[in-house]
């Protein structure tokens, strides 16, 4: 029987339509691709923007946030880092277990809502690598008051989620035009009209609840949790030309040039607009205005790796 471990329906919800997703083998169920075998290519595949540059993974204590389904924590644990993952949904947590057991990894396994940390102590973790959940959510702030009371002095929030203008605008093509589901001030689930997640020949019907936290409300949450952002991007899985000024290309060969997607579809609209947004903050030192040397800088000026974001992450999200 599965523990009761969410906070409230919300959380109860989208547990059920995640275990029912992952049940169908939706690619974010799944792990997707097949890590290179050496340690700088798999950390490459893990981290390929090299959002932790210069940070050695070796020993860090790592929180791998909602982040059951697929790779991230057992690559985190291989590069040598002490791996916890934390999610809601016993059968992403079972996909995670199992993958490590049969790479003979060690992931500590917790099942739990990203809003409720309270298992972990104060300080505890040295990373926490968040992709993609906490759209799941509506208390953002809530989230990362956790993070920022978990993570040592010095240490490293990096997250991703939906682009909050672009999730408000999916699935409104009206043959001419984008319109918007929901005004950006609203703060309840962003209205989808068809809830299918569609992958390939996969087709699920799962109503997932989805906020689309605005970009000021993300960034002032992490200052109040004592979070300098110090990194903040917004991405469209895949290449896009910016040569030619958008405006200046016709809509058709816009469309040519990525994928040829459908006109009017979820690719299409993420030729204008960026699908996710992306940050990275880093803990404050005690009383510290940010200027003390953090954990990773440490590590950064050890290794003296370079800085600097590389290509963008080829992760798509589903079609609706
Ligand atoms: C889009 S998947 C992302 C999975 C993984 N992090 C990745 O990037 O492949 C979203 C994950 O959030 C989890 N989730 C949704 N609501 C949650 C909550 N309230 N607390 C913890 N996990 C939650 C789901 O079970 C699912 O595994």
């Amino acid at each position: 029987m599965t523990r009761r471990v969410a906070i409230d329906d919300v959380a109860r919800h989208n547990q059920r339509m995640w275990d029912r997703l992952a049940a169908a083998g939706i690619p974010y169920t799944r792990p997707q691709g097949t890590p290179p075998k050496t340690r700088a290519a798999k950390r490459r595949f893990l981290d390929p923007n090299d959002r932790l540059a210069g940070m050695p993974l070796d020993g860090q204590r790592v929180l791998a946030l909602a982040g059951g389904g697929g790779w991230h924590p057992v690559l985190f644990a291989e590069l040598g880092a002490d791996t916890t993952v934390l999610d809601i949904s016993a059968r992403q947590l079972k996909t995670v277990r199992e993958l490590a057991r049969s790479r003979d990894a060690k992931v500590r396994v917790v099942q739990g809502d990203m809003r409720d940390l309270s298992g972990f102590a104060d300080g505890s973790f040295d990373i926490v690598w968040h992709s993609h959940s906490i759209v799941f959510v509506p208390d953002a702030h809530r989230v990362i008051g956790e993070v920022g009371r978990v993570l040592a002095p010095g240490g490293v929030y990096r997250a991703s989620t939906m682009h909050p203008v672009t999730l408000r605008m999916y699935g409104t093509w009206n043959g001419t035009g984008w319109g918007f589901t929901q005004s950006y001030f609203e703060d309840g689930a962003v209205p989808f009209e068809d809830a299918t997640w569609e992958f390939d020949d996969v087709k699920v019907d799962a109503p997932t609840l989805e906020y689309g936290h605005r970009i000021s409300d993300l960034i002032n949450a992490c200052a109040a949790a004592g979070l300098v952002v110090d990194g903040f991007w917004e991405t469209t899985p895949g290449e896009i030309s910016t040569k030619v000024p958008l405006r200046a290309l016709s809509r058709e060969r816009l469309i040519a040039e990525r994928d040829d997607p459908e006109a009017g579809s979820d690719d299409a609209l993420e030729r204008y607009l960026p699908a996710f947004i992306e940050w990275r903050a880093r803990k404050l030192s005690p009383g510290g205005s940010g200027s003390g040397t953090s954990t990773a800088e440490r590590s950064r000026k050890a290794s003296g790796t370079r800085r600097g974001g590389s290509r963008t992450s080829p992760r798509q999200r589903p079609s609706r």
